[in-house]
């Protein structure tokens, strides 16, 4: 055996097989840059040993995008032929409901929930009716529910709260000794001159900072908290004849109800407006008059990374001597909760290409 010193990492000959320490730095610790943390260290650190992650943010748990969303699963109603996000749309609810009746459910921040999709108009089904359960369209009876509305769908669907479930990721990795650095990070060049070899891009809707993305814009959202605990199901409201995104929602969590709908594009302004705030209210007591009767806890502004799809791919990161493989993950519009877990997949996999490439992994005898 011979052991070889290269800056931070040693390289063992063993067996002809080569293993050393792999350095990745995940830049974001929003729900997409937490759970693809998680996803390879689960994956990976039997194989590639030793595994050093670390996670570096601006902003973390409870005061990311992530944390501040509604928290239910629903992608938007239509793929459009984009059916990897479809497939893993459906993976991260395949994934969220092997827990939902287990005991970490309630720390997790994850449980069932069921409600309403109404529109106008009728529409094709929604591309994910057979991921959630229990899919069927609306009775006339229900119909006559929401006045203004003659078509609609109810299912089950799953919340995942972020103020919970971001904790309880955090938690599962500094248990499996991930480190977490608070930084904000100017370039992909900082963290490849630490010795990383593998930077992943979790920055969400400011990752256009860090390299230009014309793709990438705000769909800016403003929500108000109230407490209502009659309100059982979700209610959401679709426009598609004029192409409005912003169109009112109801949603009941696990301490308050979320009303939202607000959806603006192109707009950076993190401050809550007045005026949204009075959209919001108007339109969501239209829809539930008894909310008229509710008390309002806060608002909140958070900006939805939009993009035509998620930048989930792979690139090798060149800068003088520094040489680094970056994975891009972002771009999750108004689902980043509803399809985390997929992505952490994918973006694993992807880890999966490089390792070999590399040929980082160990030996089996050693394992
Ligand atoms: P974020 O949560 O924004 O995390 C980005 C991370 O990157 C942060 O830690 C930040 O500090 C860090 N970062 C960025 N740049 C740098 C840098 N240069 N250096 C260091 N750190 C950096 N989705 C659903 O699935 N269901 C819902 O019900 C839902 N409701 C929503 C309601 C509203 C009003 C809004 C606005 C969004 C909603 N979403 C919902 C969408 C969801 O919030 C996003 O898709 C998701 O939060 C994106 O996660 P992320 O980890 O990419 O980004
Ligand atoms: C949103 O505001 O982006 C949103 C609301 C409900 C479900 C999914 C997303």
């Amino acid at each position: 055996m011979f052991f070889r010193r290269a800056q931070s990492c040693v390289t063992y000959t063993k067996r002809y097989i080569s293993f050393r320490k792999m350095h990745v730095a995940v830049i974001g610790a929003g729900v997409i840059g937490l759970s693809t943390a998680l996803c390879i260290h689960e994956q990976y650190h039997r194989s590639v040993s030793p595994l050093k992650i670390e996670i570096y943010a601006d902003k973390f748990t409870p005061l990311t995008t992530s944390d501040g969303a509604a928290g239910l699963w629903q992608p938007y109603l239509y793929d459009e032929g984009n059916t990897q996000e479809t497939k893993w749309n459906k993976e991260t609810f395949d994934y969220l409901l092997q827990y939902v009746n287990s005991e970490a459910a309630q720390d997790m921040g994850i449980f069932l929930q069921s409600g309403y999709n109404i529109l106008k108009d009728p529409a094709p089904e929604p591309s994910w009716k057979d991921v959630v359960l229990g899919f069927r369209h609306l009775t006339p009876e229900e119909l006559k529910l929401f006045p203004g509305y003659s078509y609609g769908w109810f299912n089950t669907a799953l919340m995942i709260e972020g103020k919970s479930y971001l904790p309880w990721l955090t938690k599962s990795l500094l248990k499996r000794g991930v480190t977490f650095i608070q930084r904000k990070i100017e370039n992909f060049g900082e963290l490849a001159a630490q010795g990383a070899d593998v930077i992943i891009n979790c920055t969400g809707v400011r990752s256009g900072e860090l390299q230009p993305d014309p793709e990438l814009k705000p769909g800016r959202g403003q929500i108000l908290k109230v407490h209502a605990p009659w309100v059982k199901h979700f209610i959401l409201t679709h426009d598609l004849k004029t192409g409005v995104y912003t169109t009112p929602y109801i949603i009941p969590g696990s301490q308050s109800v979320t009303l939202g709908g607000i959806y603006q594009l192109g707009n950076w302004n993190e401050e809550s407006t007045s005026v949204d705030n009075g959209w919001i209210w108007e339109q969501c007591c239209e829809l539930l008059p008894s909310l008229k009767n509710a008390k309002i806890i806060h608002d909140w502004t958070g900006l939805r990374p939009v993009r035509s799809k998620v930048r989930l791919e792979r690139e090798r990161f060149v800068s003088g001597t520094l040489k680094s493989e970056l994975i891009h993950n972002y771009g999750h519009g108004g689902f980043g909760l509803t399809i985390h877990w997929g992505c952490a997949m994918e973006a694993a996999k992807i880890f999966g290409q490089i390792v070999e490439e590399k040929k980082l992994r160990t030996p089996k005898s050693s394992l």
